[in-house]
């Protein structure tokens, strides 16, 4: 038996130790988190996530061999095998702003882990870092005077939010780094005897250390790229008749390209995508690449003009004005199936607006605390409804965010005689059948179609 701690307990920490927990029940797995809140909704009924299946897993494993509290210090000390998913954000000041990681919990996270050992562990990097992050944590924790030995092994999540669960269940891959070392090996094996409790052994990869830190960047730097090269095409479909989504299709028949990741979009959001792109970015800078960092700077840049784009496109459409209209936003979470909007597009649509003057209604099944919270300020402006039909009434444009099953099976008949006419739909996430709104009224805009209106 093994005592695995795991340090943060968000949308990573939760369902990854939630899995290993139901996995390996000969070991005994703890997640420790700072935030009281956050733990003590881990404990009761009403997780502090949403997502598929979660519940589930938690209710058959917490108090058997899954365990969540506050008390950092005394797990530690108990602790074979730290996962580390604390929080990595994009830093705010100094050198590297508005690009670089902060590290600032990182490296609380790895001192407190020095503080508290009185036996040697295996530190495991979950949060996405920079490479040769592994590096500056050998170098603290193997700083204690006492002798005690820490070997850091590189572990990156690629679970993607509403399909966490089944992602940890059956991954396409699990990628574990460490180094060359015979301490490192044997950790390095630790790690790959947890995994090949339910993951087939081929399926596990294990890399040298730099290698494992920078595929988690790289894999996200291609999906996100992916995203913004459709969407990219998309405004190209637009001005020229083409349909994305035939093109989508038609290109991704080719298996040398695929299908996956092709659908034109608003833009993308999430906790990763930007953050780790502009880390890459910064890494190649630091690095004295700067065309390699130009190069992956403009998948951003990509997105950002995607949404500004959609809003340009609700503007033009609705007469160069919106001051003062209802304007209903279906969906905030940045994808289907989870309550996060971490960098959501829907929530940059919606300060677009917002500076426009729009009257704003937000509604979602899961996410509208978090938007309410992650708009601040401008919360107050904003009407949160949960009821997709009282949202759209009297609206003048209704606007689809995210791509939820739920928002593509509404009654879009009763919502286009609640509204005021002209009535206008944009799709932002091409999932709604497009000929017939049209069919009943509505002007329609989608993503890399030409629009269905009405009017010349
Ligand atoms: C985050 C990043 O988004 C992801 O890129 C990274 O790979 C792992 O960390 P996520 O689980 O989504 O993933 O973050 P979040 O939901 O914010 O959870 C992090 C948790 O760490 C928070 O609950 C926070 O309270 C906790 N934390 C942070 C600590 O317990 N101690 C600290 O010192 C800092
Ligand atoms: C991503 C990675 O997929 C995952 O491997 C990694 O561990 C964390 O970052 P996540 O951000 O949770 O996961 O979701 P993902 O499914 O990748 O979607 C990201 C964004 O791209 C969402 O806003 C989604 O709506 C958008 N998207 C996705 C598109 O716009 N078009 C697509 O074809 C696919």
């Amino acid at each position: 038996m093994a005592n695995i701690l795991c340090i943060g307990a968000g949308y990573v920490g939760g369902p990854t130790m939630a899995v290993i927990a139901q996995k390996c029940p000969q070991h005994r797995v703890v997640v420790v988190d700072i935030n009281e809140a956050r733990i003590a909704a881990w404990q009761s009924d009403h997780l502090p996530i949403y997502e598929p299946g979660l519940d589930d897993m938690v209710r058959a494993t917490r108090n058997k061999n899954l365990f969540f509290s506050t008390e950092v210090d005394r797990h530690i000390a108990e602790a074979d095998i730290i996962f580390v998913s604390v929080n990595t954000p994009t830093k705010t000041f100094g050198q590297g702003a508005g690009k670089a990681a902060d590290l600032q919990y990182w490296e609380k996270t790895a001192r407190q882990i020095l503080q508290n050992s009185t036996t040697p562990k295996i530190v495991v990097e979950k949060s996405t870092l920079p490479v040769r992050t592994a590096e500056a944590m050998e170098h603290i924790l193997n700083s204690n005077g006492e002798g005690l030995h820490f070997d850091v092994v590189s572990n990156p999540e690629f679970l993607a939010e509403g399909t966490a669960v089944r992602n940890m269940e059956n991954p396409d891959r699990v990628l574990i780094g460490a180094r060359e070392t015979p301490s490192g090996q044997k950790a390095l094996q630790a790690i790959v005897d947890i995994y090949s409790q339910w993951v087939p052994r081929e399926r596990i990869i294990t890399t040298n250390l730099w290698s494992s830190e920078l595929s988690k960047l790289v894999a996200n730097a291609f999906l996100a790229q992916r995203i913004s090269s459709i969407n990219a095409i998309s405004a190209l479909c637009e001005k020229t008749g083409a349909n994305v989504n035939e093109v989508a299709h038609a290109i991704g028949m080719d298996s040398r390209i695929g299908p996956h990741f092709l659908n034109a979009s608003v833009g993308f959001g999430g906790s990763c995508f930007r953050k780790d792109i502009l880390n890459l970015v910064y890494l190649c800078e630091y690095c004295g690449l700067s065309e390699i960092a130009g190069y992956w700077e403009q998948v951003v840049k990509m997105n950002e003009h995607q949404e500004a784009r959609f809003v340009s496109n609700m503007l033009s459409a609705m007469f160069n004005t919106v001051a003062g209209k209802r304007i209903a936003l279906l969906g905030v979470a940045f994808k289907a199936n989870t309550s996060d909007t971490r960098e959501s597009p829907a929530l940059a649509v919606c300060r677009a607006l917002l500076e426009e003057r729009a009257e704003i209604v937000i509604t979602d099944s899961h996410a509208l605390d978090n938007a309410r919270a992650d708009l601040g300020a401008d919360a107050r402006r904003v009407t949160f409804e949960p009821d997709p039909y009282a949202a759209a009434a009297g609206a003048y444009a209704i606007a689809i965010l995210t791509e939820w099953s739920y928002l593509a099976e509404l009654d879009y008949q009763a919502i286009y005689q609640s509204m005021v006419r002209p009535a206008f739909v944009f799709d932002g996430r091409n999932i709604l059948d497009h000929q017939s709104l049209f069919k009943m009224g509505f002007n329609v805009y989608a993503i890399g179609k030409p629009p269905l209106v009405h009017f010349q």
